[in-house]
């Protein structure tokens, strides 16, 4: 039976691989794309995704979302995409329009239609607090919700403890990793090292001569720079890709295990920080308020720590061939 899905995303660059990914999947149907603000403002991330389907010639109903996160100042990360997200090399946009319908009453309405869907976001979790928010018994309905989000590790990459997907609104992530919903996180650290595209496996992608193939390194270019000023690191990062391809495929996920987690929201040290109970001492932490409730909440999440760097490259290889 096909797998269904729902994305939801901040759509850049490497939201753009992601998408494609699950676009040209013969073992899943996107049943909704929901955008939400991010890496750029979400009237912009709605149109890049737009872009992204009609590039993969799919008819995928896409919906925009929440325009900043549920109680902060949006802060976008242009500095990383580029102004349009995609590099800035003036793509033009897709003739197709967003659905009228806005992201979070999509995202319900989807949901309830397809008991037992995945989904998988790949940007702040605006659009699922508030879905979450409004219908808290959406979380049984779904089989696993795959979050591109949080450093685990604690080496964050918007700040030094928070990754920027759950720093940009960590309101929202703390709903999110406290509803039941059943959580998968990939953090940002499974993208970095033998993970990176290097100079030559971006040009084996170039090499598959086809447009879409071209268009996934092309929107990566602005990226690629900041990230080798960020890290020292020569190649293509693709978190969202490497989340997607874990979604497609959980063997792509070498190494896991079950944990709270709590999300950071009232320090500005570490605002945003994932805090993984990875000794389970929570139990026992009977002086902490913020960990009282831990024990009687309905899941642990399901933290992935290490990649498959072989099964990934020959996923995101195929995707694009
Ligand atoms: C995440 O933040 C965004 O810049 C990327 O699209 C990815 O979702 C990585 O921290
Ligand atoms: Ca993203």
């Amino acid at each position: 039976m096909t797998r269904t899905l729902l994305i939801d995303t901040d759509t850049a660059s490497d939201d753009a691989v992601a998408l494609i990914m699950a676009l040209r999947s013969r073992d899943v149907r996107v049943a909704a794309i929901t955008v939400v603000a991010g890496n750029v403002p979400v009237a912009q991330a709605t149109s890049n995704a737009l872009f992204t389907a009609e590039l993969c010639g799919s008819d995928v109903p896409v919906y925009s979302g929440a325009e900043a996160p549920l109680l902060r100042k949006l802060v976008i990360a242009d500095w990383f995409h580029g102004a349009d997200g995609l590099g800035d090399h003036g793509y033009k946009p897709a003739k197709r329009r967003a659905d009228p319908v806005h992201a979070v009453d999509a995202l319900i309405q989807t949901v309830r239609e397809n008991p037992g869907i995945e989904i998988v976001t790949l940007g702040p979790l605006t659009n699922v607090a508030m879905a979450l928010l409004r219908e808290p018994k959406l979380a049984a309905l779904v089989k696993r919700c795959v979050v591109m989000g949080g450093a685990p590790c604690c080496e964050g990459n918007v700040t030094p403890a928070a990754e920027f997907n759950i720093w940009v609104d960590p309101e929202a992530a703390r709903i999110v990793f406290r509803s039941g919903l059943p959580l998968e996180m990939v953090g940002w650290q499974l993208c970095r090292g033998g993970a990176v595209l290097n100079p030559h496996e971006t040009e084996r992608v170039l090499a598959l001569k086809n447009p879409i193939a071209e268009f996934a390194i092309r929107c990566n270019s602005t990226a690629v720079e900041a990230f080798f000023k960020q890290t020292g690191q020569r190649g293509m990062s693709l978190p969202d890709p490497v989340a997607m391809g874990i979604t497609l495929n959980p063997a792509l996920c070498s190494a896991s295990s079950e944990h709270y987690v709590e999300i950071e929201v009232s320090s500005e040290l570490t605002r945003g920080m994932t805090v993984v109970d990875r000794l389970d001492v929570a139990a026992d932490s009977r002086n902490s308020d913020a960990w009282a409730d831990t024990v009687e909440r309905e899941r642990k999440v399901h933290i992935c720590w290490s990649l498959d760097i072989p099964k990934w490259k020959n996923l995101l290889f195929s995707a694009l061939g």
